[in-house]
């Protein structure tokens, strides 16, 4: 059955469960600094759905411009509702939405480019991957920064639903299949609202569960110069504590969400 939230619900919804665009910015502007010495300007923000991440981005510095990628102009339309409608006249000016296929985006070249909420699992063959992973690479500055995000561990490919009780809203992330063979699988989202009622299936994803040894790889082959993967500290329950710092070796978590970061 349909849904019958709103749009304006749905993406109230889905931005305050799995969204956290300052978090985002000041992540990927801190390891660019640490990397290069000097902080990045320009953003290019694939899968972008409402934009939050790039309207956070201007709002940083004056001289920040960002470049929203996304194919399907329902999210577009909220995100300018929901942030750009916020932006002062000169943000806004730094501000580009663009209804395009990340494949074949005209988008100016940028310092940073990144693709969150594991929206590149939509490719999933090896040959897209690589196809893709070009594609950013050559739209990135001589001083460029790739950030991906990724979750995985064994908890992740079992068929079971995450609750988190958020305040006045309920949200479900569930596994509903696994192809241990292919990697294939299909995970949903559901809402319940603050009147208890609950909305299934709001957003559904058909992906493949890419590794992260397979992703570096495969950023190589694309010809990254060198990848970076990150690990979440502990806080004191035994939970991550937000903070992301590179690692090479990590403890077998059952689930596990993280970042990585390929340098042109
Ligand atoms: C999981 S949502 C992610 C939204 C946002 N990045 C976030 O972090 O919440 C995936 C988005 O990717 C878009 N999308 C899927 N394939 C695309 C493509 N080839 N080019 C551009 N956008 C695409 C969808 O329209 C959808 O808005």
């Amino acid at each position: 059955m349909k849904s019958q939230l709103t749009l304006e619900q749905k993406y109230d919804f889905y931005e305050r469960s799995v969204q956290n665009a300052e978090s985002e910015v000041a992540f990927m502007h801190d390891e660019y600094k640490r990397i290069y010495g000097r902080s990045p300007f320009t953003l290019r923000e694939d899968f972008c759905g409402t934009g939050a991440i790039s309207c956070n981005w201007v709002q940083q510095d004056k001289q920040c411009e960002a470049y929203g990628i996304d194919l399907d102009p329902e999210p577009i339309k909220m995100g300018k509702e929901r942030h750009y409608s916020k932006l002062t006249k000169a943000q806004k000016e730094r501000m580009h939405y663009r209804e395009e296929n990340v494949l074949k985006t005209k988008a100016p070249k940028v310092d940073v480019i990144c693709a969150f909420n594991f929206s590149y699992f939509i490719f999933k063959s090896r040959k897209q991957m690589v196809q893709y992973f070009k594609t950013v690479r050559k739209s990135l500055n001589k001083q460029g920064v790739f950030f991906l995000d990724i979750f995985a561990g064994p908890e992740s490919q079992k068929l079971v639903t995450d609750v988190k009780k958020l305040n006045g809203l309920t949200y479900y992330w569930e596994c509903q299949h696994f192809n241990p063979l292919t990697h294939d699988c299909t995970f949903a989202i559901h809402f319940k609202d603050a009147k208890g009622k609950k909305h299934e299936n709001v957003f559904t994803y058909h992906w493949r569960m890419w590794m992260m040894p397979e992703l570096r790889d495969i950023l190589a082959e694309a010809g990254f110069s060198k990848t970076i993967a990150y690990w979440e500290g502990d806080d004191e329950d035994g939970g991550g504590n937000g903070e992301f710092v590179p690692a090479e070796d990590a403890e077998n978590c059952d689930a596990w969400v993280s970042y990585i970061a390929a340098l042109t």
